[in-house]
């Protein structure tokens, strides 16, 4: 397995990551939108008013960071490639920009943070790095913070069906992290998950013959299919420090919102049968989206997806 470290250390990498990966138009760009809009409601939730500070580890060129970094106290990113943070350092000026690997430099970081996020990089990161880098975060999460990651490929995600060259792949077990693995390796850093949400249901190919709007609709239905949570492409957890006793920490919810659900962990095998079912349910939810009328705005109350 390649070092995750020199995946983007090349300038024509960072190039190609902005605006080729993330062009405009693009599906990546859509999905980007979708996770600006989760991040949000996950601040909006959470740091409702106190400030905060904020670390992105594995920032790349601010993608996420650019999002959150504006919101928050004090805004620092890490990256082991030069590349990327020059990218960085134009879209968020304020932020401090921090050059190198935590795992093999802990003292790279010599304070804690309220929320730290981590994107696009569980999934790639060979599993003694992502061992080792969790710990570290888990180790500079004050005790009340929060740490938000995404796994973006998501094992046993409703594309299955979609796109019948991913079970090679889920064979393979290549290019793909469980939630039972993300959680796995989150639990051994001192971190439980508490929340877990699925994105990102209508596929590339799907995005492509629907078009961004019918996309959006469809997205949004399925969505606000809770069953369907753990079956996201993507997924994006929220993990806080397991307490001394290994207990959860008390619920911050706010009154009058949904309790948050906690990650249950499903056997691979059983997960794999329910993603045949979630990817039936989906095709035949995204096909009733084709009418372009938008998903009723009170099955959706409270999602990310109603467009502001
Ligand atoms: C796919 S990019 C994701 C960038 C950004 N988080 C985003 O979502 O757009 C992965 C980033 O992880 C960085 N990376 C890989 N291993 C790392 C490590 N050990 N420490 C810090 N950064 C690392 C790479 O240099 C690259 O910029």
């Amino acid at each position: 397995m390649k070092d995750y470290r020199a995946s983007h250390l090349d300038p024509e990498t960072a190039r190609r990551y902005d605006e080729e990966i993330y062009r405009t138009g693009g599906y990546d760009e859509w999905v980007d939108a979708i996770e600006g809009r989760l991040l949000n409601s996950v601040v909006d939730r959470y740091f409702p008013s106190r400030p905060f500070s904020y670390l992105d580890f594995a920032c790349g060129t601010g993608r996420v960071m650019a999002r959150i970094a504006p919101r928050a106290a004090t805004a620092v990113g890490v990256d082991v490639s030069k590349a990327m943070l020059d990218r960085a350092r134009d879209r968020v000026p304020r932020a401090t920009l921090v050059l190198g690997d935590i795992a093999a430099e802990p003292s790279l970081l010599d304070r804690r943070f309220d929320l730290i996020t981590s994107f696009r990089f569980l999934v790639n990161a060979q599993p003694d790095m992502r061992r080792d880098t969790l710990r570290r975060l888990g180790e500079v999460l004050l005790p009340d913070g929060l740490l938000v990651c995404n796994v973006h490929a998501n094992r046993y995600s409703a594309r299955l069906l979609s796109e019948p060259a991913r079970i090679a792949r889920l064979v393979e077990r290549r290019n793909a992290l469980s939630l039972r693995a993300a959680t796995a390796a989150l639990h051994d850093a001192n971190l439980v998950v508490r929340d877990v949400t699925g994105y990102a249901f209508v596929s590339r190919s799907l995005y492509q013959l629907l078009g961004r709007g019918m996309a959006e609709a469809a997205e949004a239905r399925l969505h606000a299919l809770r069953p369907l949570c753990h079956f996201g492409t993507h997924l994006l957890l929220v993990c806080e420090r397991r307490n001394r006793t290994g207990g959860r920490r008390r619920s911050r919810s706010r009154p009058g919102q949904p309790a948050a659900h906690a990650a249950r962990c499903l056997h691979p095998r059983r997960a794999a049968a329910c993603s045949t079912l979630a990817a039936a349910v989906a095709s035949v939810v995204a096909t009733s989206g084709s009418d372009r009328r938008a998903a009723p705005r009170e099955a959706l109350r409270g999602s990310p997806y109603v467009r502001p």
